[in-house]
């Protein structure tokens, strides 16, 4: 049977040169090559011009959290964005400000090529209509991007810090989104936990935890280079959470039946909104 194993070494074989970098947040600052995870992850629109299933589900699970009516206020942050905004496509019609976060400042370029709609920046725009459609469209894609662009900026975090902004302070938030960033960063359970506390500092009591994790993944692929991760089930980011002091009021998960090739061995994406206490 093919396994994303036989396929790694497959791939490695037909690969020029890979490297398998520390798991180290350093090395998300000198080895993770924006533009390329862009591509591999997140460029299957441009030729098709729809969004892959997985990214719809994801989308569709943030459309109806942020489409109850109770998660709004002034202050959303995204940790980790990586060089994405796409997260955030629902949420920006809840909040005055919206803070993009990220460890690598090449990811944190990319944001800003999209936000000054530089020419150079990555297409979006197959992701923003979808979100669009799912809610109902009551803002036209134009206008959607445009909301984005006045509230949007961003900064660079941390989750290994206890102060994951440091050395700037925001007052706590409303929201925090943290999608695909945890498993990247931690080594252990322990850490996983700890590194999600110091997530959940950021978030005024009351405010909602808005959580997508891959489940059961050990590595992905960027370019040349291999990044391990931690491999998670639902229940230990459940308990994590419950650790931290947030209560899940939704979940789902969503199977992706390998869609992500050799680039990643993941197979389920869990989607989690939790409200801290
Ligand atoms: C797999 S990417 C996910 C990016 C984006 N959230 C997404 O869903 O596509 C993992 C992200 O974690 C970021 N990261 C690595 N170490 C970090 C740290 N210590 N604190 C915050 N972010 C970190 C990386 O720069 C990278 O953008």
């Amino acid at each position: 049977m093919e396994t994303f194993d036989s396929r790694l070494e497959e791939f490695l074989a037909t690969t020029e040169i890979m490297e398998v970098v520390s798991r180290e947040s350093a090395s998300y600052a000198t080895y993770f090559d924006s533009r390329k995870y862009l591509e591999a992850f997140y460029g299957a629109h441009l030729q098709t011009q729809e969004v892959a299933k997985e990214i719809k589900f994801v989308l569709s699970f943030l459309s109806k959290a942020f489409a109850s009516g109770c998660i709004q206020g002034d202050n959303l942050i995204e940790i980790a964005a990586g060089p994405t905004i796409w997260h955030i496509l629902s949420a920006c019609e809840n909040f005055k400000n919206i803070y993009l976060t990220d460890y690598s400042q090449n990811n944190l370029n990319e944001i800003e090529l999209w936000l000054n709609e530089d020419k150079n920046a990555f297409d979006w725009s197959s992701y923003i209509k979808q979100a669009c459609e799912l809610e109902g469209g009551r803002s036209t894609p134009e206008e959607k991007a445009e909301k984005i662009r006045e509230k949007a900026s961003f900064l660079k975090c941390d989750v290994t810090q206890a102060n994951p902004l440091h050395p700037l302070s925001l007052p706590q938030a409303d929201c925090v989104i943290i999608a695909s960033c945890l498993i990247c960063v931690a080594s252990t359970l322990e850490e996983f936990t700890a590194y999600l506390k110091n997530t959940v500092s950021l978030l005024k009591p009351g405010g909602y935890l808005v959580m997508t994790e891959y489940l059961r993944a050990s590595k992905y692929i960027v370019g040349d280079k291999i990044f391990s991760v931690l491999s998670v089930e639902e229940n230990v980011i459940k308990k994590a959470m419950a650790d931290c002091g947030c209560v899940v009021e939704e979940s789902q998960i969503f199977t992706i039946c390998k869609s992500y090739g050799e680039v990643f061995d993941s197979e389920d994406v869990f989607c989690v909104k939790a409200k801290k206490m």
